[in-house]
């Protein structure tokens, strides 16, 4: 029971603690809190988002860039074709302003303030679920009276228009797709993370979480899913938005790994959904091929979406119906790609993964993971850790599973196969996601059972 529950301790403290912890270790350098000889830690976090904002308003004003505003027609992203050493300084500025933020509330606010984000929550739920995003007009306003009939909820006195942030919800499809799942599922998963704990302090097995207890169901996450077509086309469209978010940004798949090395080859995109990655590799690298492998109803979609390719693009990307927990149907390919799967899934589940790959990959096969490695507490800006600390958190909501440390990954792919070597781990800057660069040297020969002479 201990170690269950501090596995599920341990996520939900890391998160809170960081808050404090990480503003102590950034400020922690003056004596015993007070030296009137510094600028005050108000003044230092201020100063440097001041300095921050230059640099990025600079670099923005020299490329005729648009800056983010709170203007109707603010850019949705100003930084999508900023480079590496800007999306740094941008980095450093949401570090300072958040480290401002706290402490210009102080620890008396900080715990009320959470209740905050999660009547926001609550809002957007409602929004989304009366459709109001879409019946408010992209360009001018509507009464409240109009906008509650047509919604049919009662009205308010008024006129309401678009901010750029909800227009966004009606012009970006997948957002709303995303903020559906996000308010109607992931959210009351996570209210039930208690409950979970209460009746299942040993849990390990993928339905015994909050979201079974939240949805009432036997069944692990993504089998429930599945029984829903619609739950499938929101869940589909979360995962669109969430590789269109900076730290999930495909771009980092793309320009993160050696792929052009790799020549002409096959990479078998296990777990692929509706083949967003493979599109995104086909685009940039002619020689490879792809074969996109899901579930059923992902694969459907993903040929339907692949009707829409240019035809040496769709030529080169096939889909096939696979559970990634059955044998690897395709053998020997260059590379099995791994993207945001292993995460989903408890140790014993995610060994029972990479033993199916393993037994399909041949010595010149590589293995790509991409997936979050989970940096050592307070050794990276805390905007990014609240991040990993909340996926971590949700992961466990959802799967029981984790996110893991390059310890943990290491120890996952020697328990799965002695073969499987971890040479090295990228993680491209912006990136939320990690690459992992798998290679497999098979201990024993499949065929004679003795050295490794396949
Ligand atoms: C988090 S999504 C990641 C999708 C994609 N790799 C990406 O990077 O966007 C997890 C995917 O695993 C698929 N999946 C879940 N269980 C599976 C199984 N047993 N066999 C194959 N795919 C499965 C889901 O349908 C979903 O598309």
């Amino acid at each position: 029971m201990a170690t269950a529950l501090s596995q599920t301790l341990a996520p939900a403290l890391k998160a809170i603690k960081d808050n404090d912890q990480n503003v102590s270790q950034a400020i922690g350098k003056e004596k015993g809190g007070v030296d009137y000889s510094l600028p005050s830690p108000l003044e230092s976090f201020a100063q440097e988002a001041t300095e921050n904002a230059k640099t990025i308003s600079e670099f923005l004003r020299s490329n005729d860039l648009p800056h983010p505003s709170f203007a109707r027609d603010a850019p949705a992203n100003a930084f999508l074709s900023a480079p590496d050493d800007v999306l740094a300084v941008r980095s450093k500025l949401t570090e300072a302003a958040l480290r401002l933020l706290q402490l210009a509330r102080g620890p008396q606010e900080y715990i009320p303030n959470l209740t905050e984000n999660m009547q926001y929550i609550a809002c957007l739920r409602w929004l989304t679920h009366f459709n109001i995003f879409q019946l408010v007009p992209l360009v001018g306003t509507i009464s409240y009276v109009a906008l509650a009939s047509q919604a049919k909820v009662s009205p308010e006195l008024g006129e309401v228009s678009h901010t750029a942030t909800s227009a966004l919800l009606v012009t970006k499809p997948e957002l709303h797709d995303w903020a559906v799942f996000m308010t109607g599922t992931t959210t009351p998963a996570a209210n039930k993370l208690v409950e979970a704990t209460e009746k299942w302090p040993e849990a390990v097995r993928k339905n015994e979480t909050a979201y079974n207890v939240a949805f009432d169901t036997d069944l692990p996450f993504f089998e429930h899913l599945n029984t829903d077509p619609q739950k499938v086309k929101e869940f589909a469209g979360y995962m669109k938005n969430v590789q269109q978010s900076e730290g999930a940004a495909l771009r980092h798949l793309v320009l993160g790994y050696d792929w052009a090395a790799i020549g002409k080859g096959k990479v078998v995109d296990a777990g692929g959904s509706t083949g967003a990655s493979s599109t995104a590799l086909a685009r940039s690298f002619p020689d490879l091929a792809f074969v996109v492998q899901d579930l059923r109803e992902n694969v459907d979609r993903g040929k339907a979406a692949a009707a829409e390719l240019p035809a040496d693009i769709a030529s080169r990307i096939s889909f096939q119906e696979h559970d990634f927990f059955k044998a690897q149907p395709v053998h020997g390919a260059e590379v099995y790609l791994l993207r945001m799967i292993l995460h989903d899934w408890p140790d014993a589940d995610a060994v029972a993964i990479l033993r199916e790959l393993a037994g399909a990959m041949g010595s010149g096969s590589r293995l790509v993971i991409m997936d979050s490695v989970l940096p050592r507490p307070g050794s990276v800006p805390s905007t990014q850790e609240r991040m990993l600390r909340a996926r971590d958190m949700t992961m466990l909501e959802a799967f029981n599973s984790l996110e893991r440390d390059e310890e943990d990954w290491r120890r996952l792919l020697a328990t799965a196969d002695p073969g499987l070597t971890l040479r090295g781990i990228r993680e491209p800057m912006g990136s939320a996601l990690s690459l992992l660069d798998v290679v497999y040297t098979p201990s024993k020969c499949r065929l004679c059972g003795r050295g490794s002479c396949d």
